[in-house]
This record gives structure tokens, C-alpha cells and sequence, in this order.
């Protein structure tokens, strides 16, 4: 396909839409914008890769369902997880500098009501395990996950159950017990995505994953929100190791990958209200995304693997 050239603004033909609840999910957070339903489409991506890959940057890395997955999957050597967002960081810091435990036993002997939540969001934490805490509560109590201020608390949640209804002690532990075991794999960097990318802008051992704040519903959900898009497909355009991007289907998004000459694909998803989106991958050859015609095949495949429940080379 020629570089800039989309394959059609309607659902591509033959590319399944990932049922996200067959999608083993390692993340404590529930991210806004997270990325779980592209977990099956990047084990392929980095299965077809020619060069071993020692490292998966993740420059944006939010709830790090990607960099999780690909770590703990074995599809990369390590992991390197960045986020801007001191209160996101708290957690990722806490997990992978040696709290981890605290943190697990500190969310199974919460006592959950809507006086404790009251308590423990208003209280200022005196050190990272303890924001840490207050973030992973926050993320759970809060409508929609989301963590940017203005998020108000959920009233009815799902099945009346109100604030607990997204707050699943035991899972939430599991998760961060997971993550500890794994943490020589992972490196986390609080700081500036943007500044990482260039840092390793040379390296062809590594690939990055990049999935920015969105044009559009970003400053809704996210502190860090404003991104030069402008500079950050500059960036790209001049790693030597491999990048996908994802974006939101948005006209300056596309005119900016198609003036670097990056490939786009448009892949199906179901959003958090189950409506069916499109949402845009970006790379420099996206030959092995799953398209109409001759990798139809591969998209059967893809389907089977994700409603069949994915065997296990693939989780
Ligand atoms: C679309 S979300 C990432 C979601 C993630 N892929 C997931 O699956 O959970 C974008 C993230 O980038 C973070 N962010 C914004 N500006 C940043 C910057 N300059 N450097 C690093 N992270 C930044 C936001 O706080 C947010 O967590």
C-alpha cells in the first residue's frame, strides 16, 4: 500500500473486533484511552519482527497493558514504561521499587465504604506507597477511571453496586503480585516521553509503542495532556528502531502521518459504551496488520484465536 494511503474509512473488511474479555489483563489500573483490545494485534506485530528485540519502549505509558503484556509474554526482552503523570508514576514506582507487597496488602484490608473512599481521597499521602494507594482507589471509584481533576465519583456504578462496583480487592492484588515477580524486566521512568524517545532514538534493539494523548478527548482524561504532535511524527520519522503508533481517526493526525511517508491502518474496537470505533495504527510498514484479500487468512485466524479464547503461544 502506498505510504499514507488508508484502506477505507468503513470497518475494514475481514479484521476482527478484539473481545477484550479474552484478553489476559495485567494492568492494576483501568485506563481512559487504555489499550487492551490491541493486545492480539501487537503479539503479531512483534512475533514478525526480522532483528531479536531486547527492549519495548512505551513513552506514554498510562495502565502499561502493552509493555505488561509484551514483558510478561516473553515477545521482548524488557520493558521500559515512562508516564508523566506523578500520581500514575506513584504506582508504577511503588510496584517495581520494592513496595509492591505493601500495596497489595494495603488494597485487600481496605474497608470500602463511602466515608473511607471520602477519607482516604482527601487525605495528602506522605509518601509514594501511599499515593500510590490513593491512585489505584481513585482509578477505581472515579467515573470512568479517570484520574484528571473534575472526575467526579461514580453514583450507581454497574449493577447498583455503586463505588464498589470496580473494586475488586483480590484481582487487584494478584495483578500487582504479578508485576512484582516480573520486575527485573520492567524499568520504570517517571518523566517526559518525548525526551525518552529521543534518548534512544538510535538504538535498532529496541521497538516503541506509542500511544500519545489524543486530540480530541484528551484534556477530559488525562493531567499531561498537550503533546506536540508535530514534533513527536518528527521523532519517529528518525528512530532507527521500529515504532507503531496509535491515534484517534482525526484529519490532522492523517495528514501528518501521510507527510512523513508513515503507513496507516484503520482497526475496529468497542469502546467502553460497547460502540464501535475505529481507531488508527501508524508505522513505518504495516504489511502485517490483518487486512482484506490476501491476508484475509490471517484476520480468520486472528478472529478464531480471539473468540476460541487464544491458545496458548498467543497469551
Ligand atoms: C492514551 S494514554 C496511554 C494509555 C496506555 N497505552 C494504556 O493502555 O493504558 C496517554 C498517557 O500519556 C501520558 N502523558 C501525557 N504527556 C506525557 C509526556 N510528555 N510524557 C509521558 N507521558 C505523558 C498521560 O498521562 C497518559 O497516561
Amino acid at each position: 500500500m502506498a505510504a499514507g494511503a488508508l484502506t477505507g474509512s468503513k470497518r475494514p473488511k475481514g479484521l476482527p473486533i478484539v473481545n477484550v474479555a479474552m484478553v489476559p489483563q495485567r494492568s492494576p489500573f483501568r485506563y481512559p484511552g487504555g489499550k487492551t483490545w490491541l493486545v492480539p494485534y501487537i503479539r503479531h506485530w512483534l512475533r514478525h519482527r526480522s532483528r531479536p528485540i531486547r527492549e519495548l519502549i512505551e513513552p506514554f505509558a498510562g495502565g502499561a497493558i502493552i509493555g505488561l503484556t509484551a514483558a510478561c509474554e516473553g515477545l521482548v526482552e524488557s520493558a521500559t514504561l515512562v508516564e508523566k503523570d506523578a500520581d500514575v508514576a506513584a504506582v508504577w514506582r511503588a510496584i517495581l521499587g520494592g513496595e509492591g507487597r505493601w500495596l497489595a496488602d494495603r488494597v485487600v484490608d481496605f474497608e470500602l465504604t463511602p466515608e473511607s473512599v471520602r477519607r482516604a481521597l482527601d487525605s495528602t499521602p506522605r509518601s509514594t506507597k501511599e499515593r500510590a494507594f490513593q491512585t489505584l482507589l481513585r482509578n477505581r471509584v472515579q467515573r470512568g477511571g479517570i484520574l484528571a481533576r473534575g472526575a467526579g465519583l461514580m453514583k450507581n456504578g454497574e449493577n447498583g453496586r455503586g463505588l464498589r462496583s470496580r473494586w475488586y480487592p483480590a484481582t487487584l492484588r494478584k495483578r500487582i503480585l504479578a508485576i512484582l515477580e516480573m520486575r527485573n524486566r520492567i524499568t520504570f521512568v517517571e518523566g517526559d516521553g518525548m525526551e525518552v524517545i529521543r534518548r534512544n532514538s538510535r538504538r535498532r534493539d529496541v521497538v516503541f509503542f506509542i500511544d500519545p494523548p489524543y486530540t480530541v478527548a484528551a484534556r477530559r482524561l488525562y493531567t499531561h495532556s498537550e503533546i506536540d504532535h508535530e514534533e513527536l511524527f518528527s521523532l519517529a520519522s528518525e528512530l532507527a528502531g521500529e515504532f507503531l503508533m496509535t491515534y484517534d481517526n482525526a484529519e490532522e493526525i492523517r495528514a501528518l502521518a501521510a507527510r512523513h511517508g508513515f503507513e496507516m491502518r484503520l482497526v475496529p474496537m468497542k469502546s467502553t459504551h460497547h460502540a464501535e470505533m475505529l481507531e488508527l495504527l501508524i508505522g513505518r510498514d504495516l504489511g502485517w496488520v490483518p487486512v482484506q484479500g490476501s491476508a484475509a487468512a490471517t484476520a480468520r485466524q486472528l478472529t478464531l484465536q480471539i473468540e476460541q479464547g487464544l491458545p496458548d503461544d498467543l497469551r
